[in-house]
């Protein structure tokens, strides 16, 4: 309406109620069909209902039937989601911002998308992906700036090398999968600005690739990912053929990613269902440490794709959340994502569940993991190893839920994998929002303290019931693993 003065409000109305039936044909079937049911039904003839209630009932259907067509053709077209955001009821409390890596406060944009249809995971009943390359502009990959949330929504737009390095870097994005998904993008972008030299093309792309796999040592998904391009970019002839290359590849580690998560969920579900009958319909109480959902992935996530997959199955389930010190990616993160899918959940202090696991209130421990030897010892964010000790101390079953992509063909030993170390400051200090509703970092210590960051470590294999991979629930059992994969092989 902005662009409307009021001389022509009617005309640039009409314009706008033509345009919004030319997405939807079905509404004008529906109203012409609502009508002549309206007055043909005996009732309608025989004046038993007065017009007036028959005109709400027909208001009613139709406001309703708009919605729901209106919402389905979001999840269609990205294109058509903003209008759905503005013209259908849903809150509007999102305000996603879009910025580049230097810039946060560019103008609003309501709407973030995907260029695949099948989104599953929602923001204020939006379906969106971690990531994605701008449907406009593809060499503009989009990302949302998780350091903010769940206090803002923000969406940010990598166009360097440099900034996907300080996207993984300093989590804008973070979890096994999307660092790898956002690894493959880097790589694409680092292609756009290679030499079209072929040598020197690969000698570039090579030396990004070393800076890239330095960005989180314990991500598995990253080298993954960095090789996979790599490998694939390999036989072709020419420098743009290599850049063609390493954006398919790019979008096809995004696209499996999601797939992998989604298998996940489905493979998991068994477990939950077995849990569920045994409580005869109770709710099955599951635990989860730090963030291994949709966020942490492209779409689904590994450990919450079970739980999603039982939700819809119809199975009552509720998690309890660890708050995972010090970064609260289970705070901030994973509480968020379950509220935002409607599923039901309790925060807890990292030093609680030994706690509830005594008093028989976890049914099951599903984690993630961010690198997983061959073997079945796994690594995870910091405090996850406490969690499956006091699991088997009470015979709770502790699995581990991930793809392929984040196991370590290589390393025998889980006390080899490289446990990255972070600043300090992200213990010592901690951020939220103030009374002004503005994010705010706050000073927990007295200056000077000093902190230790170690990020994760690794559970042993003995420790694990099992791993939920896309091909099914396996024993943490080197022989079990390769059986079911074969070595270095993800190909679904
Ligand atoms: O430091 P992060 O947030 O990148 O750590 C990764 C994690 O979120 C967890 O360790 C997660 O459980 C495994 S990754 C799906």
């Amino acid at each position: 309406m902005s662009e409307c003065n009021h001389l022509f409000l009617y005309p640039c109305l009409y314009k706008k109620l033509l345009s919004y039936f030319r997405y939807n044909l079905r509404a004008i079937s529906f109203i012409l069909s609502a009508l002549s049911h309206i007055h043909s039904t005996k009732e309608f003839r025989a004046n038993q209902r007065t017009p007036c209630v028959t005109f709400l009932c027909f208001l009613w259907r139709f406001i309703t039937f708009m919605s729901i067509s209106y919402t389905e053709m979001a999840k269609d077209d990205p294109t058509k989601k903003k209008k759905a955001l503005f013209t259908i009821g849903h809150k509007k409390n999102i305000l996603l911002t879009k910025g580049s890596l230097n810039s946060l406060s560019k103008p609003v944009l309501r709407h973030s998308t995907s260029t695949k249809n099948n989104l599953t995971m929602k923001i204020n009943g939006i379906p969106h992906r971690t990531i994605w390359p701008n449907p406009k502009n593809p060499r503009e990959i989009c990302i949302i700036d998780q350091r903010l949330l769940p206090h803002k929504v923000s969406i940010e737009t990598l166009v360097t090398k440099e900034q996907a390095t300080k996207a993984i870097k300093d989590m804008y994005v973070r979890g096994a999968g999307l660092i790898g998904a956002t690894a493959g993008f880097g790589m694409y972008l680092a292609s756009i600005s290679a030499p079209d030299n072929l040598a020197e093309f690969d000698a570039y792309m090579a030396g990004y690739a070393r800076i890239l796999n330095n960005s989180r040592p314990t991500a598995r998904n990253l080298k993954w990912a960095i090789d996979r391009i790599i490998r694939a970019m390999a036989g072709a002839e020419n420098s743009d053929d290599k850049r063609r290359i390493a954006f398919a590849t790019a979008s096809e580690i995004a696209d499996e990613d999601a797939e992998f998560c989604r298998r996940i969920g489905e493979h998991g579900l068994g477990l939950i269902q077995k849990i569920s009958e045994k409580k005869k319909g109770q709710p099955v109480n599951i635990l989860t440490h730090c963030n291994a959902g949709w966020l942490a992935f492209v779409d689904y996530g590994s450990a919450t794709a079970p739980i999603y997959a039982a939700r819809n199955a119809g199975i009552p389930v509720h998690v309890w959340v660890d708050e995972t010190r010090p970064w609260n990616q289970g705070a901030r993160l994973t509480a968020w994502e379950l509220q935002q899918e409607g599923i039901a959940n309790t925060l807890i202090c990292d030093n609680t569940g030994g706690h509830l696991m005594q008093h028989g209130l976890v049914d099951m421990i599903i984690v993630g993991s961010d690198r997983t030897t061959h073997t079945g010892d796994v690594a995870n964010k910091i405090g996850t190893y406490l969690k499956a000790v006091a699991a088997k101390d009470n015979n709770i079953p502790f699995y581990v839920a991930l793809p392929s992509s984040t196991i370590d063909w290589e390393l025998d030993k889980g006390h080899d994998i490289p446990i990255e170390q972070r600043e300090e400051e992200e213990i010592t200090s901690v951020m939220g929002l103030n009374d002004e509703g503005q994010i705010t970092t706050v000073q927990l210590c007295a200056p000077g303290t000093r902190a230790a960051n170690y990020g994760f470590d690794v559970t042993p294999a003995r420790l694990v019931t099992g791993l939920i991979t896309e091909r099914g629930v396996v024993a943490a059992e080197k022989e079990k693993i390769h059986g079911l994969f074969a070595q270095g092989q993800t190909a679904l």
